[in-house]
């Protein structure tokens, strides 16, 4: 699903303006860092992918849904498309791993051995098979991230958002993340990243965009996450 912005500014009530006339084309299976300061519009840019933010103007397209008319029916298919992953895990503390993944399957009425043979394969995919018995709280940061990452993909998304999902992670971790997300990028997921770690961007080079005060600064195939010491 290719995703399109055309012209999107969203103004949260009363007068701030966190996107101003965005325009971006993100093609199906491209692998996209989104950088800025923070405040600069990230989130709000993930969230109207997602839907959860309605633009105030302009039109936003994934695939062959037009966002702005989408019907509640099709908003729940739609959704079922995309992944996410958040900075903090979001993980059920009295699920096991095992069930963390398993339910998202279950909610939308996936046939029981249909959920066990998909939950062990995206398990096995991030290298956590091995802990599927275990509670989130008796894992590492960069596991929880790992059983966070099975969720958002076991439903094969055509796209996979991870919100800042290295901010509490050290380098190591960080960088395991990220070579998940690469690995599920080649199978042809579209990912968006949006990220503060300079070193992941500069390391693993991809299309960087860097939004500032809401708007595109920067757009570039192969990016940095600075330019002439500015993001
Ligand atoms: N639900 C909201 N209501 C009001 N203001 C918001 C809301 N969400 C975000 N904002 C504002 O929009 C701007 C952009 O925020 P955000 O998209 O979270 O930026 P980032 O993710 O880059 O830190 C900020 O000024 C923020 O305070
Ligand atoms: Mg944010």
């Amino acid at each position: 699903m290719d995703i399109r912005f055309s012209g999107v500014t969203k103004i949260f009530h009363p007068d701030i303006t966190a996107l101003e006339d965005i325009y971006l084309e993100i093609p199906k299976g491209e692998f996209v860092y989104l950088v800025g300061p923070t405040g600069s519009g990230k989130t709000t840019l993930l969230r109207c992918i997602t839907r959860e933010v309605s633009p105030t103007r302009g039109q936003i397209t994934v695939g062959s849904f037009s966002l702005r008319k989408i019907s509640r029916v099709d908003l729940s298919y739609f959704r079922r498309d995309i992944g996410i992953v958040f900075q903090d895990f979001c993980l059920l503390p009295h699920l096991t791993v095992f069930e963390n993944v398993a339910f998202v399957l279950e909610v939308v009425g996936a046939p029981p051995r249909e959920v066990k043979e998909r939950t062990g394969e995206v398990l096995d995919q991030v290298g956590l098979w091995y802990r599927r018995a275990w509670y989130p709280p008796q894992l590492s940061g960069g596991e929880q991230q790992r059983v966070a990452v099975a969720r958002a993909i076991v439903g094969t998304p055509a796209i996979l958002i991870a919100d800042e999902p290295t901010g509490n992670l050290d380098l190591h971790m960080a960088e395991e993340i990220l070579n998940l997300l690469i690995s599920i990028n080649e199978f042809g997921t579209t990912v968006i990243m949006a990220t503060h770690n300079q070193h992941l961007v500069d390391t693993y080079r991809q299309r960087v965009v860097a939004i500032h005060t809401g708007r595109v600064a920067r757009d570039e195939k192969l990016g940095r996450y600075e330019l002439d010491g500015r993001p």
